[in-house]
């Protein structure tokens, strides 16, 4: 049995949701809508069976639709996401899955309430190199986690309504909540950014997270940089992970190099007195699938809704990543200064 689907949004993004769901075997797509009625017909091409709606009220009114998949622009994903959950429908969301971390908790209250699938396009948690990572992580390969560095630049557009915090960093936020185990739950957040061009917005940041058990993340997001870098090195205390996604021969790579202590015995009160060794071993490059994340994205939506639990991805991951964002807002207007992100001082509600 297939479920129907309608994507809202046809712009950049929602094409892609159009074809991925058009190809999935789980879903049908029934229906796209859009304000602008062109950019929704463009989309399903000519002479296809895919109504084209322009009314959100009449999309969410037939019983052919059992779940919407949302690319609006942020600010709309609220006022959508919770018209859909009230018309009975499960939703998929693009990140970020709200504009603020109270209109996301919102959403995620009201899907509980009713029982539905409220799942967030997270889509760095399907492709290879990060489901791969994940693994290699909850298997210990790499042992605990030391540090986390991502950087994230290129040349990019200067968006007019976000920052870069809130443009980039979303994509390396998500990445850590899906890989890290326990999901993204830094205790407190430090963003320092600079606007040298005079935007009025930051245009090259820096975000700061002490993690559980000492660790430490870090991620580098920039607009301003004439050459494009997306990598992201995962220290560990056995091995350390190098993932580069701009070289397909070799996306991700194994080093079995790290610090050692000489004496297996010292407790941590002795650690720092003690001699360290450097461990010098062999690296080598995991073989990844090809495939098309989007496609895991749809397989999953309807997997979690057919056997009626809570998708990878789910509000909450959505949340946890506001939680972060706000809290780097808010430390850029102090300075730098560190700031508990809602999530903790909630205590964990998210
Ligand atoms: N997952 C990813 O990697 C990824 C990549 C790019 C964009 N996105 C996300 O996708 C979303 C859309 O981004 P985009 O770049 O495609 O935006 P866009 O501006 O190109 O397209 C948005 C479309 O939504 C339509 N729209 C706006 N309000 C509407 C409403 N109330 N009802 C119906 N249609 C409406 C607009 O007419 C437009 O066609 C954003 O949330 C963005 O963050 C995600």
């Amino acid at each position: 049995m297939s479920l129907g689907i309608a994507v809202v949004g046809a712009g950049y993004w929602g094409p892609n949701l159009v074809r991925n769901f058009r190809s999935s075997p789980e879903w049908d797509l029934v229906a796209v809508c859009d304000l602008d009625e062109a950019r929704a017909r463009k989309v399903i091409g000519a002479r296809s069976t895919v109504d084209v709606e322009t009314s959100l009220d009449a999309l969410l009114a037939r019983d052919d639709v059992d779940a919407i998949a949302i690319a609006t622009p942020a600010r709309t994903h609220s006022p959508i996401a919770l018209a859909a959950l009230r018309a009975g429908k499960h939703v998929l969301v693009e990140k970020p899955l709200a504009d603020s971390r109270e209109a996301a908790a919102e959403m995620v209250a009201e899907a509980a309430a009713r029982d539905l699938v409220l799942m967030t396009d997270h889509t760095y948690a399907y492709t290879s190199p990060v489901v791969r990572i994940g693994e290699l992580i909850a298997e210990g390969v790499l042992g605990d986690i030391l540090f986390i560095d991502s950087v994230r630049i290129n040349l990019g557009l200067i968006q007019p309504d976000v920052d870069v915090f809130w443009d980039l960093a979303p994509h390396d936020l998500s990445i850590f909540d899906y890989i890290l185990p326990g999901g993204l739950r830094p205790d407190t957040v430090s963003a320092h950014g600079a606007d040298p061009l005079g935007t009025g917005k930051a245009c090259v940041g820096y975000l700061t997270m002490p993690l559980p058990g000492g660790a430490i993340a870090h991620v580098h997001v920039n607009w301003l940089s004439p050459t494009k870098i997306r990598q992201m090195v995962i220290g560990g205390s056995r091995r350390t992970l190098v993932w580069d996604d701009l070289n397909p021969q070799q996306r991700l790579a194994v080093y079995d190099r790290g610090v050692d202590f000489s004496a297996s015995n010292v407790d941590a009160s002795e650690r720092a007195a003690a001699a360290i060794s450097y461990r010098l071993g062999d690296m080598h490059a995991p073989s990844l699938p090809e495939r098309e994340a989007l496609a895991g994205v749809a397989a999953e939506f309807a997997d979690s809704i057919l056997n009626k639990r809570a998708p990878r991805t789910d509000g909450h991951a959505g949340v946890r990543v506001l939680d972060v964002l706000e809290a780097a807002s808010a430390s850029l207007a102090s300075n730098g200064a560190f700031v508990t992100p809602a999530g903790v001082t909630t205590g964990g509600a998210s």
